[in-house]
Parts: C-alpha cells; sequence; structure tokens
C-alpha cells in the first residue's frame, strides 16, 4: 500500500522546506519535488499543512491501578486521544509492585497495553532493589527493549527510594545502556509540611501546592545529579517546575554531565493561582510537583530557550472530576475531599501539541522545528527510539501529522476523545488544529473521524536511552 503526501510544509528538528512525502509499507519510501502520483496510490493534498513527525510522549500513566486509585484512561482511550491530539507514540510507566519482580510488573503492562491503537513503549519503575533487580533490570535492558527506569524521592512509606536504592539502580542502568529518571521532590520536607497542614485543619487543595515548595525539588534534583556523576549514568529529571531545579541542570550541564530534564505543557502555561479555584475545583490541578508561581513559568521558558530543558512530555495521569461514571476509584474524589487524599495526577495527552504549537509556536515564543525536536525529535533520540521514530526521514515510520497553521479554535473538554470530563486548558483559544494523522502509514485520525483500531498500535523495544 503506497500514499504520497502532497506539497506539505516538512518540519523536522532541522530543516523546513515544501516537498512530498511517498509512504510505502509503513515507512516513508522518498521525500522530494513532484514524485510520481502512480496507480493505486492513495494521494493526500497537504498544501498549506504542516507535515510534522508523530508527537511521542514519554511520560503517560495509563490503565495504571494503585492500591486507592486507578487512572481512567486505558491504552484504548487514551491512545485514541492522544492520536487526535497529534501523538503516535507514547512510553508509558509499568511499576513494581513493593518486594516484587519488575518482569512481573512488565508483563501485567503488556497485557494491559494490548489494546492501545497507537505505538507503545514502556519505563519501568522501581520502588525496592533487591537481591535479583540488577539482573531484572539488565533482562528488560538487554532482553525487552525497556530501557529506562523511573526512581521517586517522594512519598514516603510509598514510592520513595533512598540514595542507596539510586545508586544501585543507577549503576545496574549504567551497565547496558539505561538510563534512570527521577521524580524529584524531597519526601521528608513534604511529608513534614502535610502533617503540619493536616493538624492545622487546612485540608483544601491550595495546600497541596502550598506543602510541596520549589526547595523541596530543588534540593533533591541537586542531589540526584550528584549521585548520577558519581555512577556516571545518563538521567532524566522528569517533570521539572522549579527554578531552583531548572539552575541545578543547567549547572550539570554546563559541566558536561549526561543530564536532560523534561517539563509538561501544564508547567508552562498554567500556575499556581489554579489552586484559588472555588471549593474542590482546585483538586483538578493537584499533581505533583504542582503549578508554581510566574517567575518559574518564565524559568521554564528562559530553560527551553537555552536548551537546559530537552523534551515538553504531559505527565498524563488522568483522574476525573466526578466520580460517575466509571467510579470514585478513577476519580479525584477516591481518597475523599482531604488535598492529601486525592490522586495526584492530571491529563493533557490530547492538549499537549495544540497548546504547546498554539502558545508556542504561533506566539512566535518557539520556530516550528523546535516545537517538533520538543515534541517528538529528542524524546525519540533520549529514550531509544531514533531514527525509526522522531523525524521525516526515508527508512523512518511513517508517522506524521497535517496541522493546519491558521485554523482558530477552542478546546473543550466535552471534545475530547479520551475519557476525561475536564481539561487544564477549557477554554483555550488555540491557533493551529491538526486535520490528519498517521500511524506508519495509516490513517487514524481524519478531522473528527476516528479510524484507527483498537490493538493497531505495537509495543516499541527501545534501543539504548539517555543522549540526544
Ligand atoms: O502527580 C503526578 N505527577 N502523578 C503521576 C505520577 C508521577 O509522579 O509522575
Ligand atoms: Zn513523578
Ligand atoms: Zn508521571
Amino acid at each position: 500500500m503506497s500514499t504520497l503526501i502532497k506539497n506539505g510544509r516538512i518540519v523536522t528538528a532541522a530543516d523546513d522546506f515544501v516537498a512530498d512525502v511517498l509512504i510505502e509499507d509503513g515507512r516513508i519510501a522518498a521525500i522530494g519535488h513532484n514524485l510520481a502520483a502512480g496507480n493505486g496510490l492513495e494521494t493526500h493534498d497537504a498544501g498549506g499543512l504542516l507535515v510534522l513527525p508523530g508527537g511521542i510522549d514519554v511520560h503517560t500513566h495509563l490503565d495504571s491501578e494503585s492500591a486507592t486509585s486507578h487512572t481512567v484512561d486505558t491504552f484504548a482511550s487514551g491512545g485514541r486521544a492522544a492520536a487526535f491530539g497529534g501523538t503516535t507514540t507514547v512510553v508509558d510507566f509499568c511499576n513494581q509492585i513493593r518486594g516484587g519482580s519488575l518482569l512481573a510488573g512488565f508483563e501485567a503492562w503488556r497485557r494491559r497495553a494490548e489494546c492501545t491503537p497507537i505505538d507503545v513503549g514502556a519505563h519501568m519503575i522501581v520502588v525496592d532493589f533487591g537481591p535479583s533487580t540488577a539482573a531484572e533490570m539488565e533482562r528488560l535492558m538487554t532482553g525487552e527493549g525497556v530501557t529506562s527506569f523511573k526512581l521517586f524521592t517522594a512519598y514516603p512509606g510509598a514510592l520513595m527510594v533512598d540514595d542507596g536504592t539510586l545508586l544501585q539502580a543507577m549503576r545496574a542502568a549504567g551497565r547496558h545502556g539505561g538510563q534512570i529518571s527521577v521524580h524529584c521532590e524531597n519526601g521528608h520536607i513534604i511529608q513534614m509540611l502535610v502533617g503540619e497542614a493536616v493538624a492545622a485543619g487546612n485540608l483544601a487543595p491550595r495546600h497541596h501546592m502550598l506543602t510541596r515548595p520549589p526547595l523541596a525539588e530543588g534540593e533533591a534534583t541537586q542531589r540526584v545529579i550528584a549521585l548520577a556523576e558519581v555512577t556516571g549514568t545518563p538521567l532524566y529529571i522528569v517533570h521539572l517546575s522549579a527554578r531552583q531545579s531548572l539552575e541545578a541542570v543547567a549547572e550539570a550541564r554546563r559541566r558536561g554531565l549526561a543530564v536532560h530534564a523534561e517539563t509538561c505543557t501544564h508547567y508552562l502555561f498554567l500556575t499556581d493561582a489554579e489552586y484559588d479555584r472555588p471549593g474542590f475545583e482546585g483538586a483538578k490541578v493537584i499533581m505533583s510537583p504542582p503549578l508554581r508561581a510566574a517567575e518559574h513559568v518564565e524559568a521554564l521558558w528562559r530553560g527551553i530557550a537555552a536548551g537546559d530543558l530537552s523534551v515538553v512530555s504531559t505527565d498524563h495521569c488522568p483522574y476525573t472530576f466526578a466520580a460517575e461514571p466509571y467510579g470514585a476509584k478513577h476519580s479525584k474524589r477516591a481518597g475523599g475531599e482531604a488535598f492529601h487524599k486525592v490522586p495526584n495526577g492530571a491529563p493533557g495527552i490530547e492538549e499537549r501539541l495544540h497548546v504547546l504549537y498554539s502558545g508556542g509556536v504561533a506566539t512566535g515564543r518557539l520556530s516550528a522545528s523546535r516545537f517538533v525536536e520538543l515534541t517528538a525529535t529528542a524524546p525519540a533520540k533520549l529514550f531509544g527510539l531514533y531514527p525509526k521514530k522522531g523525524t521525516i526521514a526515508v527508512g523512518s515510520d511513517a508517522d506524521l501529522v497535517l496541522l493546519d497553521p491558521e485554523a482558530r479554535w477552542t478546546i473543550r473538554a466535552a471534545d475530547g476523545h479520551g475519557r476525561m470530563d475536564y481539561s487544564l486548558f477549557e477554554g483555550f483559544e488555540a491557533t493551529g488544529r491538526i486535520k490528519k494523522v498517521f500511524l506508519r502509514g495509516e490513517m487514524i485520525v481524519e478531522g473528527d473521524t476516528w479510524l484507527g483500531r483498537e490493538g493497531g498500535g505495537q509495543f516499541i523495544a527501545r534501543g539504548p536511552s539517555g543522549s540526544l
């Protein structure tokens, strides 16, 4: 099956030019001018449209269950929402049960991911380091294409690990081309502040933000960078939100350390004023780290301009606001209304490209190529997907997005394609709209029409992670 996309403005991280793209057997077969339209060739006129590599979101939590909560999007619903937002690959997190096997966590994740309509890779969350953990990490890296691991310095008693565990995981990952990702917030500081807030009866959502200060993030980031410097293992700071953490990353990078960082769409476009929403509404923005004051938002934009932030992901971790129709466990009400019982996480898988294109490229803050770099190319390189994914080049998968740069529209949760009942970007006036999305050459989105298939996505075994 061959497809021709004619006369589009092809944007990669390095180039921006008008040409045709020929797709054969799911891959890009040729890029050039006046490519011949032969018999049986499906042709798409992309005149006036941008042709972008499919977005890659390397931070999602689909169908992810904990003792008290369960994200509401399945791989089917989350993948569909991602596709409508121009994302054709996600790298999602699978969990180790404390004391349990990493491989068992990965196998369970693979079964849940079978229904995915877009391509998926996996990172493994490590919560403790037992006698078989290093061997299991090796097996994941060398046999399963899982080349990145996430550990937490937050959530004591649940996900938090100590420095010794971080060092052991870094050593094990570094031996086989793996990368360590860390959720950097000092769990002890937060635990103390939360305890004090709760004792004082301060239970409203805004206390989530007040008990997770930027300093707690900055301290953990600095410490984890020091550990990575000792082991020499590539380090990736997830969901960076605070100026202090950015400064630590920038300083490490100036010294030539293999340290990279992502921020998320919400940290670039929203501030902590969102916690002033009335009543329980502020629960919609209970995610960790929390939204920050405007000075941090501005610092993040400077970090993007300076190249110290390499990726914009979503940390899509969706819980509905209402308990129904999916049940309280899938909602912000899973633990009652006190801020410290509300499941942490927010949606964004469908909005990422539109919000960043509109608020970044259309406003002149980002070039179109830098936009592609942040949302597709750098994630692909850092997580072992490049050049199969993340660019438009002969031989790459034909994961392509056609975007109309002039279209104006309003983001509404009610128009979304996943299961969420709210959007962080409700009412956002967007410039630029995705018209068509192709996954390995198959059109899966055309305007408002869903053409994808549950199970049509593939698991992608990734190569070594950690370098750009
Ligand atoms: O609040 C958040 N970010 N929830 C998702 C889990 C994590 O820490 O990434
Ligand atoms: Zn995290
Ligand atoms: Zn996350």
